[in-house]
């Protein structure tokens, strides 16, 4: 490795920060307000900088020595109780969601903000922005995916970057619901208000930008349980979600399955672009916990302060995890068969973090989704649950994970003295 020179603390926090809100939260963050030119990120003073270091190597947990994931599997493990905590916090952090800043928004417990992921055969290195920087010298890293939410700026502003002129590296966040192709134009009987979900084209929106990125991460499924027709062969309907005109057809493919279609649809034109060679990291299905019920029936993850001992069996969430396995596996094999393509499949990963926050119901924001103090927390007296989201994530938080993950495959792939370019 290079020897480095120690980065002050003001870039360290915020890159952490920034990059769990890029990771995880989707929300239309501007740090650059332009869409077409880069600007460096304003860095705002830490509130503490001592604490900040105190938190940045707790433990010193990150040692250059850490065991390396390689084949160890990251994604099989448990969660252990760490009192010392996230890297940042609610008051460190200026650029948490509201709607997932759970301390501001007066949830009384903490400690779900104290486990850790340690998977069987390794340990997982807490995330460290400064080698994340490093590792990512001269490099552009792309998020792109969908939240639940529709963000503020939503229509131009579907791109934001971010630049750290310390290593000139570029983190882009780019909006894309579904991943692939969408048009509002009706389309046979689907009408204009129906969104019409290609399933086998890709999101040109992203994939024109492709070649400039060297590691991408991709994050979608929510987005299917939104009212869609599933179109292929650019008109031809063959499914729908909350939409279908004729009840005495049979739809070809489900939300589920269209889910599997579109991931193989955008894993394989990634696979096949001739000009992109960069790692690229399917996000696995984020389970959601509205137990004993769905979001609108009753279902709720109120007054969870702990993780799970038992993964909860939530059949959707499986479904759709099984689909889009499935559809990655399916575009992994034509990688490594088609012999004209520039990636041979060894740079397409799955992070498949789907079981590991199964068991984490503790970690989302439940009813503590706003600062109305006024808002019912608890359940009625009719045993009814407040309204509450049991679907995103408080930050800081379980969340904080993928970026850990993300850091390690970047780690096996880019600190690998072959791979160094
Ligand atoms: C962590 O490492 C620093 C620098 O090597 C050292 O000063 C400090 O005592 C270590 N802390 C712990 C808890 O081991
Ligand atoms: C952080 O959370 C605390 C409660 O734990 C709250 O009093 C404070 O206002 C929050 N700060 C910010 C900036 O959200
Ligand atoms: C609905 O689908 C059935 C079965 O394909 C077909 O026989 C019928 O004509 C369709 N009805 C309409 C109104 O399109
Ligand atoms: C790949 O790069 C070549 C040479 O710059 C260019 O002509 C071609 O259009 C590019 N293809 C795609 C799909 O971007
Ligand atoms: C992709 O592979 C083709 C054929 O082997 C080669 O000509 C081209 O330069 C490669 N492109 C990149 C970006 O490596």
């Amino acid at each position: 490795m290079v020897p480095m020179k120690f980065p002050s603390i003001s870039i360290l926090v915020p890159s952490a920060i920034f990059i769990s809100v890029t990771l995880y939260s989707f929300h239309g963050y501007l740090l650059s307000s332009d869409d077409n030119n880069t600007k460096p990120l304003i860095l705002p003073e830490d509130a503490n900088p001592r604490d900040s270091v105190r938190k940045e190597y707790p433990g010193n947990l990150t040692s250059p020595s850490s065991p390396s994931s390689g084949g160890c599997d990251l994604y099989r493990g448990r969660w252990v109780y760490d009192p010392v905590g996230p890297l940042y916090t609610n008051s460190s952090c200026p650029v948490i969601t509201q709607t997932q800043n759970c301390q501001d928004n007066g949830r009384p417990d903490k400690d779900y903000e104290n486990w850790r992921w340690k998977p069987d055969h390794c340990d997982l290195p807490r995330f460290d922005p400064w080698k994340f920087l490093h590792l990512m010298r001269g490099k552009t890293l792309a998020f792109v995916g969908d939240s639940a939410e529709v963000p503020k700026n939503r229509g131009s502003k579907r791109m934001h970057r971010w630049h750290f002129q310390s290593t000139d590296t570029m983190i882009i966040r780019i909006w894309s619901s579904w991943l692939v192709h969408r048009t509002d134009d009706p389309i046979g009987l689907a009408p204009k208000d129906v969104s019409k979900i290609h399933l086998d084209k890709p999101d040109e929106n992203f994939m024109e930008l492709l070649a400039s990125f060297d590691v991408v991460i991709l994050s979608s499924g929510h987005w299917f349980a939104k009212r869609s027709a599933y179109i292929i062969d650019d008109n031809k309907i063959i499914g729908g979600q909350l939409w279908w005109p004729n009840k005495t057809q049979k739809m070809e493919v489900n939300n589920v399955q269209a889910f599997g279609i579109s991931t193989e649809t955008i894993v394989s034109a990634i696979a096949n672009h001739p000009n992109y060679t960069g790692l690229t990291i399917v996000r696995s299905f984020s389970p959601d916990h509205y137990e004993g019920g769905a979001w609108n029936t009753g279902g709720s993850c109120t007054g969870v302060t702990t993780p799970a001992t038992k993964l909860v069996i939530n059949e959707f969430t499986n479904a759709m995890h099984k689909q889009q396995v499935e559809g990655f596996d399916r575009a992994l094999e034509k990688a490594k068969t088609n012999n004209n393509n520039n990636n041979s499949g060894d740079k397409l990963k799955l992070m498949d973090i789907t079981d590991a926050f199964g068991y984490r119901h503790d970690g989302h924001p439940g009813p503590y989704r706003n600062t109305d103090p006024t808002k019912r927390t608890t359940r009625g007296l009719d045993g009814r649950p407040p309204p509450q989201d049991c679907l995103h994530w408080c930050m800081p938080g379980p969340v904080d994970t993928w970026n850990e993950l993300v850091m390690e495959i970047i780690r096996n792939e880019f600190q690998d003295p072959a791979n160094l370019y």
